[in-house]
């Protein structure tokens, strides 16, 4: 054997028979990790969002454990990145499965899970809105909406968008432009590229003051108007065309509070779109993969996208993949050929493969029922909290995106200081459920700051739901 060939099979030795670095779990305290986290970690992400970040320590199923090993009901779910439950067996096996056969592969070359998850996506769009397209993938929500920007401009040429009042779509700076709230880019300069914000169906606080059962659509009457006026900067009436290229559109508003737009409402906006030239995107990052009781949240709605955006839940957190599927014409090879975007890790092949697993998961399964059921039974909960309970104004939902508004004695005035208060007190872990101790992990949301987003796993159980109900009423009660 030549020497060289020698030496590196030691080394492989070496290297292989080394254990990997114990991670002191339970050696460093939570005031340890805190000292460390003082002098080293950014404050620029959203750990330090609040004064003393929670530590946990486990999760499994609906819950996480902190250093007490007090059970947490988590009704956030990673921002709706764990649809399936944390530690999802299947999903881990798969993913185990994949490091021990191609667990890394660079990502121009090709492999069976990417192609094969492109496949079930695609055709599952194929059954739900009868249209032909095509899957591309990246890493995050964020950069998904990056792509499905440029895929839009390199469409329509058209480099500006609508998006909604209260709609989030990422802290990138092309996401940064749709996402509408001016906080997320005060600090940052000027942006060209802003979005054409429109009101958000938000009918409980209707931006014009409408009722809901009579407005007729007010709303998209209004934006009509402005398509029809030709000094109103949308449209040329002469050449036919709008200045802008899509509409970017979340069916549920996720970051703004849960909000569940009426019935017909999403139909009657897609006839202004179409009758004036723009595209459809419909980004599910956040309501996708059955939250809602469908995989596609837009499926209650009766309206076919041009382009859809996921991420989040396609891996059940097991790893940042996100992608967007487009209509054929957007995005054949003559369209967007290679290299219009890409990424290092764009296509990694675990990902690829939680992402498949997650797919399997939910065609075998029947979430459309089961989600609707739990998600009704919630709801009818949350309702009779509502009528005891004065300081929420206002609960709705759909499926398992659900939304509790805190309000103050009025009955309607928004009141951010009860929901921090609520979100802290649950953060505590000193609630009892059936004589034992435990907390409750909620999200906010909403253009008052003042929504309550409960985001359980779709695979709660009935017995969980119930704890969630009691552990909310409890919260209320200490705190009105
Ligand atoms: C609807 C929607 N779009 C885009 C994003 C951005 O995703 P990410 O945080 O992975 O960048 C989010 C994140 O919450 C979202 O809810």
């Amino acid at each position: 054997m030549a020497v060289l060939e020698k030496e590196l099979i030691t080394n492989l030795k070496k290297i292989n028979s080394k254990n990997a670095t114990e991670v002191t779990r339970l050696e460093l305290s939570d005031e340890e990790l805190a000292s460390i986290d003082k002098e080293y970690c950014t404050y620029g992400d959203k750990i330090h969002a609040e004064p003393v970040p929670k530590v946990f320590r486990d999760c499994n199923g609906s819950f996480m454990y902190d250093s007490e090993n007090v059970p947490f009901l988590d009704l956030e779910m990673w921002f709706a990145a764990c649809n399936l439950g944390y530690k999802n067996k299947r999903v881990r096996d798969a993913v185990v499965d994949q490091i021990d056969t191609l667990p890394q592969i660079s990502s121009h070359f090709q492999y069976d899970y990417k192609v094969l998850l492109s496949e079930k996506i695609a055709k599952a769009n194929i059954k739900r809105f009868g249209r032909k397209g095509r899957v591309h993938f990246n890493v995050g929500g964020s950069q998904v909406i990056e792509d499905a920007l440029k895929l839009v401009r390199n469409y329509t040429h058209k480099s500006r968008m609508f998006s909604f009042y209260g709609g989030f779509h990422g802290r990138t700076l092309g996401a940064s432009c749709l996402t509408a709230g001016y906080r997320y880019r005060k600090p940052f300069g000027h942006f060209s590229e802003e979005a054409h914000f429109v009101p958000y169906p938000y009918c409980y606080r209707c931006p014009y003051g409408k009722k809901c059962d009579s407005c007729n659509y007010y709303c998209v009457q209004q934006l009509r108007r402005e398509f029809e006026d030709n000094c109103a900067g949308l449209y040329d009436h002469s050449s036919k065309d709008c200045s802008l290229g899509a509409f970017f559109v979340e069916p549920v508003q996720g970051s703004g509070g849960y909000i569940v737009p009426p019935k017909g409402y999403f139909k009657e906006l897609k006839k202004v779109l179409d009758d004036f030239g723009v595209l459809f995107v419909d980004d599910e990052i956040q309501m996708g993969f059955y939250r809602t009781g469908k995989l596609w949240a837009i499926e209650h709605y009766d309206v076919k996208p041009d382009v859809i955006t996921f991420s989040k839940s396609l891996t059940n957190g097991m790893n940042p993949l996100g992608g967007m599927w487009a209509k054929e014409e957007l995005i054949s090879p003559e369209v967007w050929p290679s290299g219009r975007t890409h990424s290092t890790f764009c296509n990694n092949p675990i990902g690829m493969r939680a992402g498949y697993e997650v797919m399997s998961i939910f065609e075998e399964g029947d979430f459309e029922k089961e989600v609707a059921n739990k998600g009704k039974y919630f709801l009818d909960g949350l309702k009779e909290l509502e009528k005891r309970h004065k300081r929420i104004g206002n609960v709705d939902g759909l499926g398992l995106a659900l939304r509790i508004e805190c309000v103050t004695e009025d009955g309607y005035t928004p009141d951010p200081e009860l929901l921090h208060d609520i979100i802290s007190e649950g953060l505590k872990g000193d609630l009892m459920y059936n004589g034992k101790k435990c907390g409750l992990i909620l999200n906010k949301g909403s253009h008052y700051n003042n929504t309550i987003t409960l985001v359980p796993a779709v695979t709660i159980s009935y017995a969980e739901i119930d704890m969630a109900l009691s552990l909310l009423d409890q919260l209320f009660t200490r705190l009105s």
